[in-house]
């Protein structure tokens, strides 16, 4: 019996893992992937340009395969699941439509602002209702913890509200799961913007090599104007950076020290931060390598993860027809 309790969470396939992922998430799937059964879901289902870019869609699932591998996610334990091979998820999202009150959709945050993001392009059906989907995804291995980045948040709210109606109406299938922010909420971009993300092309991936995280740290945006200003480290994207990165606390205060004085240099900073970061991706950087000359092993990983999740995929939905008494057959 494994009385393990169980996380999910999960990451859309829309291309490499950065910085931001790291610190806002991974780290703590990282930690937490020994004591939680842990399933760590590649959400095809709810990639916006589904159907512009399939080929893109398709690529992107292995890349972050290699990136969970890289980072040290082992597959054995925690399980790597592609979320349309569990076409179960389509299910429960069906019947879960019927208990979420438009309103709350409309209200959400973070939908409203993707949606926004939309501009002029129309927005299909299916991102409008993703949210819905995310709750199934969550829902499915009856998740008690949901490790994500800060815009998640609001997402796993609705879980817990969707959670909370269907047990009280019918049974009492799901847990209330928590949601679980990392030690950097939000990693702000290397142009200095709120967010490190793909599409503003702000961000430091996992898979760069040493040259082109040096040159991303040397072109970072810096508020001050010049070298011999005093700065405010609190709202300097490289400080943000070594606060994050930078294991030497040391040269991190005598850093900060000095340019709140106007006595260090911005590119002794970055030189510094180039250095921190480096030595960080190092290993990340040798792992993915070594699983890249051996993508066949990756695959395993995911054609095993994936029969997991569709193995408590299964026993759950099991749960959610007898709760909601649809043995329509058996009545004669
Ligand atoms: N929407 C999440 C993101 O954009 C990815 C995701 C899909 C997810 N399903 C999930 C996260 C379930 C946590 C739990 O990153």
């Amino acid at each position: 019996m494994n009385e393990r309790k169980r996380i999910l969470t999960g990451i859309r396939p829309t291309g490499s893992l950065h910085l931001g992922h790291y610190a806002g998430a991974l780290e703590n799937w990282l930690r937490l992937q020994s004591e939680y059964e842990c399933y760590f879901l590649i959400a095809d289902y709810q990639v916006s340009d589904y159907a512009d870019d399939i080929a893109r869609v398709r690529d992107s699932v292995w890349e972050v395969a290699l990136d969970w591998l890289a980072v040290g996610l082992n597959p054995e334990s925690g399980h790597f699941v592609i979320e349309s091979l569990v076409p179960e998820h389509a299910e429960l999202t069906t019947w879960l439509s019927w208990f979420l009150p438009l309103g709350m959709l409309q209200r959400n945050p973070t939908l409203k602002a993707e949606m926004a993001d939309f501009g002029k392009k129309s927005v299909p059906v299916a991102f409008f209702t993703y949210p819905v989907m995310q709750v199934a995804n969550i829902l499915m291995p009856r998740a008690h913890l949901v490790p994500v980045g800060e815009d998640q948040l609001p997402h796993i709210e609705m879980t817990r509200e969707l959670a909370r109606r269907f047990n009280r109406q019918f049974k009492e299938v799901f847990p209330e799961p928590e949601g679980l922010v990392g030690r950097v909420p939000r990693l702000v971009g290397v142009d200095g913007q709120a967010k490190m993300s793909k599409s503003l092309n702000n961000a430091i991936y996992l898979k760069d090599d040493a040259k082109t995280v040096t040159q991303k740290v040397m072109g970072m945006f810096t508020p001050r104007m010049s070298p011999t200003d005093p700065g405010d480290p609190e709202v300097t994207p490289a400080f943000m950076y070594h606060e994050a990165f930078n294991p030497d606390r040391a040269e991190v205060e005598d850093l900060k020290e000095r340019y709140r004085k106007g006595a260090v240099g911005d590119a002794e900073v970055k030189r510094k931060l180039a250095a921190a970061i480096n030595t960080f991706l190092d290993p990340i950087r040798d792992r993915r390598a070594t699983y890249a000359a051996n993508m066949p092993h990756v695959r395993e990983a995911l054609e095993y993860g994936t029969n997991q999740g569709r193995a408590i995929a299964r026993e759950t939905m099991e749960m959610v027809r007898d709760a909601l008494d649809l043995g329509y057959l058996g009545k004669y």
